[in-house]
């Protein structure tokens, strides 16, 4: 039997794409890009596209100087030429856009900026790699998805947790159908960053910000990206309600006393985000997400997201190692290691980079977001987490917000693929 490739799985995006074309039609080597937001992702992310010969940095803005000509240094030190720098304020990026010489912008500036910038930029005829979130309320979400439609420009949210290994190698067993039907994930995103929230003298960064202002999961992407593409979400399947509820907050505002103490002007701010906070997801063939966000929680940082999978045929978790258990082919009863199936579906990504992806953050998935990218543009392929997707998962945001406002009242999806979701039909 022919096997699926992870290509032909994940699918297009559904608002189609034609960036490398235009890319090859200007008879291109390299690739030009510009950098929105060079603070400590913004520039992570840069020296990973300097990486590969065929990407210059034609410009980049920042806000904060300092973050600025760092980066600059950056592509001085790497290509021997200092690109345009943009600082002058919140809307310098436009300046960036207009330039002829940029094909491409990647965004890394605070979550609720990225869909503004991400349309504009393509509304100026730039492709677009954002940061996740990628979305921060309704409007933004559909701001993208129809920007990305009106302009056929590329479009892809760096959603990194999609490129680990064992987050692919189960997407392949679901091409393959080992699992059956999918019927239930549980996912989540729990990770101590209380030390994000605040600079050295008290003041809120703009982590902090969302956090006393969001009654809402506000950084959904790294767990659900994972699973709505296990799922098949906008090809084949689709998110059709949720429920969230959401704890007290306790935990910032100790972390608050500890720190500042009890006459610091922090002492007083009320913070919206709870502890922790659960989302509900059904999707339209009956399938049931369950997923965790807490951000604020005493706890060692070991692993920041959790993933489990059931199907009909085989289950899937990894919170206490990747364990799998295949109906069939594992012992009765009994977990395996995941690694024992890692030569029959090693990602074919990983085959072709592991090694240089081996040294780079995240697991490695961080090589892969960007030369992702990268090829899009050079092949003229499709987005595998188009606009589409990043509106979907994003939505979650504003979405929990609304179901914890109501007291854990059921909120429908939108669908941003306006029905296009049918025409694809997936195993599970
Ligand atoms: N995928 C991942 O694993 C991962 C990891 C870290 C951060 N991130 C994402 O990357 C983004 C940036 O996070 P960070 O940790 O680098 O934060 P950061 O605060 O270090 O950097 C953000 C930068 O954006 C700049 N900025 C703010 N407003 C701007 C504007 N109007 N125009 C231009 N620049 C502006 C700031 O000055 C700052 O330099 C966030 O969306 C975050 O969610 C993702």
């Amino acid at each position: 039997m022919r096997r699926v490739t992870r290509r032909e799985f994940v699918g297009y995006g559904v608002a189609g794409a034609t960036a490398g074309l235009t890319l090859r039609a200007r008879g291109a080597d390299m690739q030009r890009w510009g950098f929105i937001g060079t603070g400590g992702r913004g520039t992570y992310l840069m020296g990973q596209a300097l990486a590969i010969p065929e990407v210059d940095v034609t410009a980049a803005c920042d806000i904060n100087e300092a973050h600025l000509n760092g980066a600059l240094e950056l592509v001085e030190k790497a290509r021997g030429h200092v690109p345009q720098g943009y600082s002058s304020g919140p809307k310098a990026y436009r300046e960036l856009l207009k330039r002829d010489d940029v094909d491409a912008v990647v965004i890394a500036t605070p979550v609720p900026l990225h869909a503004r910038m991400a349309a504009d930029a393509m509304r100026a005829g730039k492709h677009v790699l954002s940061e996740v979130g990628g979305a921060y309320t309704l409007d933004d979400c559909w701001d993208i998805v129809d920007a990305q439609k009106e302009t056929g420009c590329t479009y892809m949210l760096a959603e990194n947790c999609c490129y680990y290994r064992q987050n692919l190698m189960v997407l392949d067993m679901i091409a393959q159908g080992l699992f059956g039907d999918l019927t239930y994930a549980e996912c989540g995103y729990v990770h101590d960053c209380r030390w994000l929230y605040f600079d050295p003298s008290g003041n809120l960064t703009w982590r902090g910000e969302l956090c006393r202002d969001a009654r809402s999961n506000w950084y959904p992407t790294h767990a659900i990206g994972p699973v709505a593409q296990w799922l098949g979400i906008n090809r084949g399947d689709r998110f059709e309600s949720l429920v969230a509820v959401q704890s007290d907050e306790r935990s910032l505002s100790k972390y608050v006393l500890d720190h500042f103490g009890a006459d610091h002007p922090l002492a007083k701010t009320k913070f919206a985000l709870g502890d922790s906070t659960t989302v509900l997801l059904r999707t339209a063939r009956g399938a049931v997400v369950d997923l965790r966000f807490d951000v604020c929680s005493a706890r060692p940082v070991v692993m920041t997201t959790y993933f489990q999978l059931q199907g009909t045929r085989a289950a899937y978790e990894d919170r206490l190692g990747e364990r799998i258990w295949i109906e069939g082919r594992s012992p009765e009863n009994t977990w395996e290691d995941l690694a024992k199936y890692q030569d029959e579906f090693m990602p074919a990504l990983w085959a072709r980079w592991g090694d240089e992806a081996a040294a780079t953050g995240h697991g490695g998935a961080d090589f892969f977001v960007i030369r992702e990218f990268f090829e899009l543009l050079r092949d003229g392929k499709p987005s595998p987490i188009d606009a589409c997707d990043s509106a979907t998962w994003s939505c979650i945001t504003p979405l929990s917000a609304k179901s914890i406002d109501r007291g854990g009242e059921p909120v429908d999806l939108p669908d941003f693929t306006r029905g296009a979701w049918k025409r694809t039909s997936r195993p599970h």
